[in-house]
């Protein structure tokens, strides 16, 4: 009997409905916020809406208009937002205590022991977890101590493209100069090197990437103090859902272990169902020796960060790793749930076989439309890179198709080094006829678009 109600049942059945947007009321909100808010709200200006009401893959706003929502929070509500199951057992916890630091609970030793049974590969029952702040950042910024302390050596080796967070040691492993700019110097010895891609022809070669790697590590007049880690996204999210080659991970892997390094992969975006697999380090076939998890580790948004690393490297004494909210259990109580809904609903094979059918519908729209690059993606982690007619990345199309999505009501998020990406990220429990309806909106919006700029 699975756990909680079937995916069928978690939506506003009407979405999407949308009249003319924004509506009278969230343009009240909007401007309000603008009023009182930091200038450094975002999402907002893009997708202008003020929510009301979320359940499931869809999300009602102040004015009654429904949206399916494609972007999840950006990757946060794995099981749809508001999921009853991961509600029930959330409310239940906040009644009885809600805080622990890090005293033993129920909630948090299971937790952890459904993390050690789902981890990828050879962490599987071989791994510790430890709880720091609450964001993907703080999990970045304990990868980042677990590696220095772990091997005494302070380089830091990334690759370009990737997101890794904005606190200042997850900023230095930041690719992206928007967020960085201005604020150096931050963390020194830290490197970004190509990262190459299996659905790009124009990407560098994985060979070539691998060898730069090496070169880091290994040649004596390499610039910088050798790495103490690698740090990777198993799919690049922000950077444009860029899909590496097996065998780069494999190659890392080997160079890593050649070089007593360690190899931390970024699961913040890909965890927890989200390509398919309970992670996307499974996809390739490789042990990382850490990873970090937040966004829909929570179950229903509530904020936790995590790491999980081979016990070898279990080597901080009491106290090695802190942090005044590692102990959030409601937020735990969600994860356990959410692991739970995703394993009794099969939402990874769901996750896999949606996925297929949407990148199928894109790839048919791309075959008569030269601005689509490519499309690329693993379950519902999906990227439709644009180009213009000279082949260049183009950002305004991406913006248009996006707006487009908003007015017919389908919420699509961007992405890419240029920002030339459209990113679909919805959450593993949208149906089939939901998928069937966001491709046509979303296809057309791309029909619409590219035809207007020819
Ligand atoms: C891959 C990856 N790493 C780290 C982060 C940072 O997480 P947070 O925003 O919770 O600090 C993000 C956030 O988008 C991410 O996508």
């Amino acid at each position: 009997m699975p756990v909680g109600p079937s995916i069928e049942e978690l939506h506003f059945a009407d979405a999407p409905s949308v009249d003319s947007v924004p509506g009278p009321d969230s343009k009240r909100l909007l401007e309000r916020q603008q009023e009182i808010e930091s200038n450094a709200v975002a999402y907002p200006r893009r997708v202008p809406i003020a929510l009301d009401e979320a359940r499931g893959a869809t999300v009602r706003d102040v004015d009654g208009n429904t949206f399916l929502d494609f972007f999840a929070g950006i990757g946060v509500l794995n099981v749809g937002h508001s999921n009853p199951y991961v509600l029930e057992g959330v409310q239940e916890q906040i009644a009885t205590y809600t805080h622990t630091i890090d005293f033993p609970t129920e909630a948090r030793l299971d937790l952890i022991e459904r993390l050690r049974e789902i981890a990828p590969g050879d962490l599987q029952g071989n791994s510790n977890v430890v709880f720091g702040g609450p964001t993907g950042s703080d999990a970045i910024e304990g990868s980042i101590k677990l590696a220095k302390h772990n091997t005494g050596r302070h380089g830091l080796l990334a690759f370009e493209g990737s997101y890794h967070g904005t606190t200042a040691g997850a900023l230095s492993l930041t690719a992206g100069k928007a967020y960085k700019d201005g604020y150096g110097p931050l963390l020194p010895d830290v490197v970004h090197l190509p990262y190459p891609s299996a659905s790009d022809e124009t990407a560098v070669d994985c060979a070539d990437a691998l060898e730069a790697v090496k070169r880091k590590f290994e040649n004596p007049y390499g610039g910088h103090e050798t790495p103490a880690g690698i740090w990777l996204e198993a799919i690049q999210g922000e950077g444009g859902v860029v899909v590496p080659p097996a065998e780069f991970l494999r190659g890392l892997r080997d160079i890593a272990d050649d070089n007593s390094a360690l190899l931390i992969v970024d699961e913040i975006q890909t965890g927890i169902g989200r390509t398919g697999e309970w992670f996307a380090s499974d996809h390739f076939d490789v042990t990382p020796d850490a990873i970090t998890m937040a966004k829909a580790l929570g179950g229903t948004g509530l904020p936790i960060g995590a790491m999980l690393y081979h016990e070898k490297f279990d080597t901080w004494g009491p106290g090695g790793h802190v942090g005044t909210f590692r102990g959030n259990v409601p937020a735990m109580v969600g994860g356990i749930r959410a692991i739970e809904y995703i394993e009794s609903h099969d939402l990874l094979s769901h996750a896999t076989e949606l996925g297929a059918y949407l990148r199928d519908r894109f790839a048919e729209t791309a075959a008569t439309t030269p601005e689509i690059a490519s499309v690329r993606g693993k379950g519902l982690f999906i990227g439709i890179e644009f180009v213009d007619a000279d082949g260049r990345p183009d950002a305004d199309l991406v913006t248009e198709i996006q707006q487009r999505c908003y007015e017919n009501g389908v919420l699509v998020w961007n992405a890419g080094r240029y920002k030339n990406v459209l990113r679909l990220i919805p959450p593993l429990v949208l149906t089939e006829q939901q998928a069937e309806i966001g491709a046509d909106v979303i296809c057309r919006a791309i029909e619409t678009s590219t035809g207007d700029s020819k």
